[in-house]
């Protein structure tokens, strides 16, 4: 008898961890971001009449964010390069939400251009009076092994991705600080985390996104209301691996491979959303493995750097042929 009731105990404890495993395998973000989705703040709420600048608005993750704000009522600042793209956007965000067209300004900016950000900024200041969110989201990744890439490539990841955020978040900042609030959100990525094979430069990059926000946010601890928010996303869809850097600055990707294995991109945006209206100091958006890795590399960064041996290999491996460096491990790869 009582070894019957242990059986069953035991029985029980396994269909128990095997829910818990599923549970957890089934998660797309941390476990406090998710609780935000839950149980805090909905953008639907929080964000009607905001001011959002958003840079890299021309596509992938800046474009989507550029429509559910619209959509939401936020207030939208759309730059990056191309002025053509952001039009189209514009266009989109029009034909879908409740916006006229003065509530949309696209300010074409070149994040690397830093000479130009203060104008840019006093551009938004004239039109709308203020800034309530920046979201740094402009950058580029890299597809190239660090033996066969030009030093020029890293100036130009840096140059891009780290000093022209630092150089915008200046100019608004000021202001932020004038109004002793407002938001800051930048996309910074599991890379900024977590290191890896393939995108040395890239990891460096959002790497020192990372350290130079975590130092900002105490520097303003008498800002109490202004909030500094990293996002850290896993691969997403968007043209990312079209725009790669890869060895050289004149070549682009030959190959890009197959994207839709990655988490959707309305989906990282949902995320990035409620990261933003529940002031949430830093957000991983990602399915795994890069999720499980997050924690590894935080928790127990000794299994981490084992596991990204054995996965670095692999994506050297796929890039080396042609297809997307992160399809072996995607649980969508074969859907
Ligand atoms: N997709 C992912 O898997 C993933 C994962 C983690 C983090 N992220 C981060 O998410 C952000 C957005 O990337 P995405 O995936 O949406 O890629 P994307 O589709 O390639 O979009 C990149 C955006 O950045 C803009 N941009 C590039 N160079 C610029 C410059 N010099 N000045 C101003 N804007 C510039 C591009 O516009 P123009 O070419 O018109 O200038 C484009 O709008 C990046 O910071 C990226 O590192 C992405």
């Amino acid at each position: 008898m009582e070894w019957a009731a242990l059986l069953l105990l035991a029985l029980a404890l396994c269909a128990l961890l095997y829910l818990l495993g599923r549970w957890l395998l089934g998660l797309d973000g941390d476990l406090t971001l998710l609780w935000a989705e839950w149980r805090g703040k909905r953008p639907e709420n929080e964000l009607p009449d905001k001011v959002v600048w958003v840079t890299g608005a021309s596509s992938g993750i800046g474009e989507e964010l550029a429509y559910q704000l619209a959509k939401i009522g936020a207030l939208v600042v759309l730059s990056a390069r191309r002025e053509n793209e952001l039009e189209r956007v514009k266009q989109k965000c029009l034909e879908i939400s409740n916006l006229s067209s003065k509530d949309i300004l696209v300010l074409p900016l070149d994040l690397t251009d830093r000479s130009s950000h203060e104008a840019a900024t006093k551009t938004v200041l004239q039109h709308f009076g203020r800034i309530d969110v920046l979201v740094n989201n402009g950058g580029r990744s890299q597809r190239s092994l660090f033996v066969d890439t030009k030093v020029e490539v890293y100036a130009a990841i840096m140059e891009l991705n780290y000093l022209g955020t630092v150089s915008l978040t200046k100019h608004v900042l000021n202001h932020m600080v004038q109004r002793e609030k407002g938001k800051i959100v930048t996309m910074s990525s599991v890379m900024g985390i977590m290191g890896a094979p393939l995108a040395t430069g890239y990891c460096a990059s959002k790497h020192a996104l990372q350290g130079f926000f975590n130092s900002l946010r105490p520097e303003l601890g008498e800002y109490p209301e202004i909030i500094i928010t990293t996002i850290c996303p896993g691969p997403v869809q968007s043209k990312i691996i079209h725009n790669v850097f890869t060895e050289d600055l004149s070549k682009s990707l030959d190959n890009t491979g197959d994207q839709s294995h990655k988490m959707p991109t309305d989906r990282c945006v949902r995320l990035t959303l409620v990261s933003m209206v529940n002031d949430l100091k830093e957000a991983w958006i990602s399915d795994h493995p890069y999720l499980a890795v997050c924690y590894l590399w935080q928790y127990a960064p000794t299994w981490a750097w084992w596991l990204m041996n054995k996965m670095g290999k692999i994506r050297i491996q796929n890039f080396k042929s042609g297809v997307d460096a992160d399809i072996s491990y995607s649980q969508k790869k074969k859907a």
